[in-house]
Parts: structure tokens; sequence; C-alpha cells
């Protein structure tokens, strides 16, 4: 077990599944951790819940419904206000929608959690993160992307939402990797590390997402044949902490070891359009981008 104390992580949707069991881990190796959650009541005995079994009292929380870029926002800021330094940043949270539907702000949700708030929060903590080095970023993302092409006329799925929403679901996980890749090109030199990770198929809450009969068969039956969440977690942690991957970025994990991705995420000219696209979407400016 790495040693993570003096050191700071932040977990994105870690009141349940992988998430909790990522911050908990995280937390057991001395990190002070905080979890972003959108649930206050939630987020609060999460809160408890990884102090007690940690035996960590520096679990700290953050409210924030990352689906909304001005929410993402007042995440940053307060953690910002919080911590002078961030070692590790696991963007976690994650839906997999069966209906599509549009935010407040105007973006499809599914693309605006899975994509945007990954892109928008790390942006906003990079220089955090890069005074903190040598730092790693890791970025859930799913062997879902697989399937998937990126067009970027239809980066939010207005057509070809497929069935449950599994292939709108398999874009934005291409797009964790695209913005994977992209961001270690950027951070060349700085100590800093940025790799996607697949879980592995994993009894969540995601799959409540897919709703209707398909959605309540596979909640049946998922302890059945898919991985516990202490299980899903297990490549998140390795890629965080392991001494292994140290300097190893811009890759894809899978069962802690890097793999291949597929043709589609190895893109580098869609990786930088898909960055600039993000940009322009959440009014990062190019300046403050790396
Ligand atoms: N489970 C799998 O088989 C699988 C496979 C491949 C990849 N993944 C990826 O793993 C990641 C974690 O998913 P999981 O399987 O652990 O699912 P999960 O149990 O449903 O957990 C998702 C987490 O994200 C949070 N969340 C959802 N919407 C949010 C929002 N708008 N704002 C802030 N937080 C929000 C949830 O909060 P609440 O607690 O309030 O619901 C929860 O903490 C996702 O990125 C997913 O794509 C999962």
């Amino acid at each position: 077990m790495a040693d993570l104390q003096g050191k700071v992580a932040l977990v994105t949707g870690a009141t349940n599944g992988i998430g909790k069991v990522t911050a908990l881990e995280l937390a057991k190796m001395g990190a002070a951790t905080v979890i972003v959650g959108r649930n206050p009541e939630k987020t609060r005995q999460t809160i408890e819940e990884i102090q007690q079994v940690s035996g960590n009292p520096q679990v700290d929380g953050i409210i924030a419904d990352l689906s909304l870029m001005a929410q993402v926002r007042q995440a940053a800021e307060a953690f910002q206000h919080k911590y002078d330094r961030l070692d590790v940043l696991v963007n976690n949270a994650g839906v997999g929608a069966s209906q599509r539907r549009i935010t407040s702000e105007g973006y499809e949700h599914m693309f605006a959690l899975n994509h945007l708030s990954y892109f928008l929060l790390t942006n906003l903590l990079l220089d955090l993160i890069k005074v903190s080095a040598p730092a790693r970023i890791v970025n859930v993302s799913s062997d879902a992307h697989r399937p998937a092409t990126l067009d970027f006329d239809n980066l939010q799925s207005e057509r070809d939402w497929g069935r449950a929403g599994f292939k709108a679901y398999g874009r934005s996980k291409l797009m964790n990797i695209l913005f994977t890749r992209e961001l270690a090109r950027r951070l060349a030199g700085t100590q800093v590390t940025a790799n996607a990770v697949h879980p592995g198929v994993v009894a969540t809450g995601i799959w409540r997402g897919a709703g209707g009969v398909f959605g309540s068969v596979v909640g049946a039956v998922a302890p059945l044949f898919m991985r516990t969440p202490e299980e899903g977690a297990q490549t998140s942690i390795y890629v965080a902490t392991s001494p292994e991957v140290r300097g190893l970025t811009g890759m894809y994990f899978s069962d802690c070891r890097p793999v291949q991705p597929s043709p589609a995420a190895l893109n580098d000219r869609a990786a930088q359009r898909l960055w600039e696209v993000s940009v322009a979407m959440t009014g990062l400016s190019e300046m403050a981008a790396v």
C-alpha cells in the first residue's frame, strides 16, 4: 500500500460504487481525501463512513452537480479556497442514461457530466496539480468506448442515441480517453501524469440509469456476474498510487495493466479538436488551459 501522508486527493462521484471505494482506499493510505457529491446528506454520510472505516479524520466534501459547469467552477473554487495542493485527482463521476436529456445550461446531460466535467474540473485545478508534482490525474473511462466513433457534428448525440443510450455513453467514454491523451501530451515535462482506466463490468448504481426492463434485469442479476465495487476500483487505485506506474502517462489501463484502446481513441487530431471544442463549450480560455 502506498503512503499518501501529506498528500491531498480529490475523487468525484465518491458517494457510490467505484468512486466510494477509491476514496476510502486513498484515505486508508493517509491522503487528505476530498469527495465531490451531488447529494448533501449522502455526501455527509459517506464522509463519516470513510473516516470511520479508514481511521483517517481528514476526509472532506464538496457538494456539486457536476453536470452543470457553473457548479464545476464552484467546486473548483471551493477546493482552491481550502487546499494549496492536489496530488491525486480522480475524475470518476459518471452516468449511463437511457433517455436523452438537456441540462439547464443547454448541454446533453451525459456528455456534460461524463466528458465536460472531467475536462473543466481538471483544467481549473491544473495549476494546483502542477505545483504538487509529481502528481497524478486518473480519468475513469470504459471499454464501452470500443465500438464508438467521434462525429464532431454529433458530439451530443442528437442522432444515434442508441438502445438505452449505450452509443451515447460509449462516445462519452471515448472522449475520456481522447481527453486523457491530449492532456498528457500538453503536460509533458511537468511530472503530472494523466491516464484513463477501465474498471471492468461492475455491479454499481450506474446500471440504474439503463432504466426499463433492461435496467431491472441487469440490476437483478448484476451481482451474479459482475465485479464488486471493491474489485472494480482496483485499477483506479493502482494508477492513482502505485510506484509501478510512476511516470507513465497518456495510457489506458484495465486490470491494472496498460492496454491498447480502440483506434478511434488513438486519433491525435480528434483529441486536439475535442480539446478545442471543449475549451469553447466550457468558456475556459485557451490561456487558462494547459
Ligand atoms: N459500473 C461499471 O460497470 C462501469 C464500467 C466501466 C466504467 N464505469 C465508470 O465508472 C465510473 C463510476 O461509476 P459507478 O459504476 O461507480 O457508478 P455509480 O455507482 O452510479 O456511481 C456514480 C457516482 O457519480 C455520482 N454522480 C452521478 N451524477 C452526478 C452529478 N450530476 N454530479 C455529481 N456526481 C454525480 C453519483 O452520485 P450519487 O451517489 O448521488 O448517485 C455516484 O457517486 C463512471 O465514470 C462510469 O462510467 C463503470
